[in-house]
């Protein structure tokens, strides 16, 4: 009986362990075709199966009245979530992760090679890869934009007396990495919102060979208008200035080069962050001229930097190890590049085509609303990737935005979205009216709503959100006009 019920264990045993192994298989044959080949690869990124591909697009958010409904993520300027591929291709990456350029072991070789392969990749991404020069730009990598900004302001500014010229519809990282470190002035903005060309050469003439950088934004993150800038490109060059471009709010919206139509119109240095073209890993990059970034350094030391460090004395190593201080971001390259890859491969004509849509859909049925105050360029938005700002004249705007959330799950920002300068203008409020809100609640400081899509954004989603617009306002109006927290005149905002 004893031996009976032992062959019955041993037997159930087998079995489970049987499921067990079949249930490995099913669970890896997911990735798996019958050939063995990671199914993953074969897929096809379009604008019409990427919301397949996006982490976290199901996930319910709790609205105020308990019930759930996943989030419409209207805030992609902000940052964008992951792409799924993306995701993968880091944890495989993982697999063979070694210390970079450090170690010695098969693993180190195989991530040194990634991350440095990755550089070509990031090059040709953005123009800057040309195969009769192809030592003439390098890219170093950094956290994001600000990070990138900083880095860039504090290796090419040497002293004081140096100039840049920038512009006020730069956010902030492309305003105070400047200011912190040399003498700035600005170009206006034409009445319109956009870069005012014309002040921006007049600039350059009154201050001409004095202006050491220009540097511009290539997409607002306000009003989403994209600037010309090979054209401002060849107003620097031709005063004795070298260019650097903002590429946070581009890259993952219009077909970027830093190759202009005349070598005139090249841009010199070109600086972006992954985790607004959906790797949220940390990752970025400068890229600039190597010669010019040869001759500097900037002020962030560490391991990788240098030859040889001597008791009072070292000697620095070129571009792009000079700039990378430290243990590499493994993952944040990783995914960076993976993220290429995806937006490549579905295009930036598509992308643009799409972002024109959502836009134009907003912006119509945003207008028909009561009370409506659309910021930038409504009629011609051809120049305007897929942001867009507006506010009621009888709703605060934080209030609508925590309203919009809460009833309708809908993810703006509200505010003057790191770039206040820019948004005072829009807004109409005088620099010297400026300081009294530095103490205020947030919400009686004054701003806007922007939302920013994503290429995974519908025009199904546009229309959910202006139809739960009525009530989002009506209870925000309510709020407003109870809110002892409202400065008086401050409900416009
Ligand atoms: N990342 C900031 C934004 O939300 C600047 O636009």
């Amino acid at each position: 009986m004893k031996k009976h019920f032992r062959s019955i264990l041993c037997l159930l045993l087998a079995l489970c362990m049987c499921g067990a192994a079949l249930a490995g298989c099913s669970g890896q044959s997911k990735d798996k075709s019958d050939d063995g080949k990671d199914e993953k690869e074969d897929v096809t990124y379009t604008l019409d199966n990427i919301r397949d591909y996006i982490v976290g697009l199901d996930e319910p958010v709790e609205l105020e009245d308990g019930s759930k409904q996943a989030l419409i993520n209207f805030d992609n300027a902000a940052t964008t979530p992951a792409f799924l591929p993306v995701m993968d291709e880091v944890n495989d990456k993982l697999k063979t992760y070694g210390s970079i350029g450090r170690g010695f072991s098969q693993k180190s070789n195989i991530s040194t090679d990634i991350y440095n392969n990755t550089r070509e990749k990031v090059l040709k991404f953005v123009g800057a890869y040309d195969e009769n020069e192809p030592d003439k730009y390098t890219c170093f990598y950094v956290n994001n934009t600000t990070d990138g900004l900083n880095k860039l302001a504090s290796a090419l500014i040497e002293d004081k007396s140096m100039t840049v010229l920038t512009t006020r519809i730069e956010h902030h990282a492309n305003d105070l990495s400047w200011r912190e470190r040399c003498s700035v002035i600005w170009a206006e903005v034409d009445d319109k919102g956009r870069v005012n060309y014309d002040d921006l050469e007049k600039l350059l003439k009154e201050n001409d060979g004095k202006v050491n950088y220009v540097s511009v934004t290539a997409a607002s993150n306000v009003t989403g208008y994209v600037t010309d800038v090979h054209r401002v490109a060849k107003m620097a060059h031709a005063h004795g200035a070298k260019i650097i471009v903002d590429g946070a709010q581009i890259v993952a919206h219009r077909k970027f080069s830093m190759k202009g139509a005349t070598p005139e119109e090249n841009i010199d240095f070109f600086v972006f962050s992954a985790h607004k073209m959906y790797s949220p890993y940390g990752g970025g990059a400068v890229v600039g001229l190597t010669e010019e970034l040869n001759k500097h350094m900037p002020t962030f030391y560490g391991g990788g930097t240098v030859k040889i460090v001597r008791d009072k004395s070292y000697t620095t190593k070129d571009a792009p190890a000079k700039y990378e201080a430290g243990s590499p971001n493994y993952p944040g390259v990783v995914g960076l590049g993976k993220a290429i890859d995806i937006l490549e491969q579905i295009g930036f004509d598509a992308i643009e085509e799409h972002e024109k849509k959502l836009n134009r859909k907003l912006i119509d049925g945003l207008a028909k609303l009561d009370n409506v105050i659309l910021y930038g360029d409504c009629e011609n938005i051809d120049d305007r990737v897929g942001v867009v700002t507006f506010n009621f004249s009888d709703i605060n705007s934080y209030h609508l935005a925590e309203q919009l959330t809460k009833i309708g799950g809908v993810a703006t920002r509200r505010g003057a979205f790191c770039a206040h300068p820019y948004v005072w203008r829009l807004l109409g409020i005088p620099d010297d009216d400026v300081d009294q809100y530095n103490e205020c609640a947030e919400a009686s400081t004054p701003g806007m709503i922007r939302i920013s899509f994503g290429i995974y954004n519908t025009e199904d989603e546009v229309q959910q959100f202006l139809d739960v617009m009525p009530k989002v306002m009506d209870a925000a109006r309510e709020i407003t006009e109870q809110s002892e927290k409202v400065r008086p005149g401050m409900a416009k905002y």
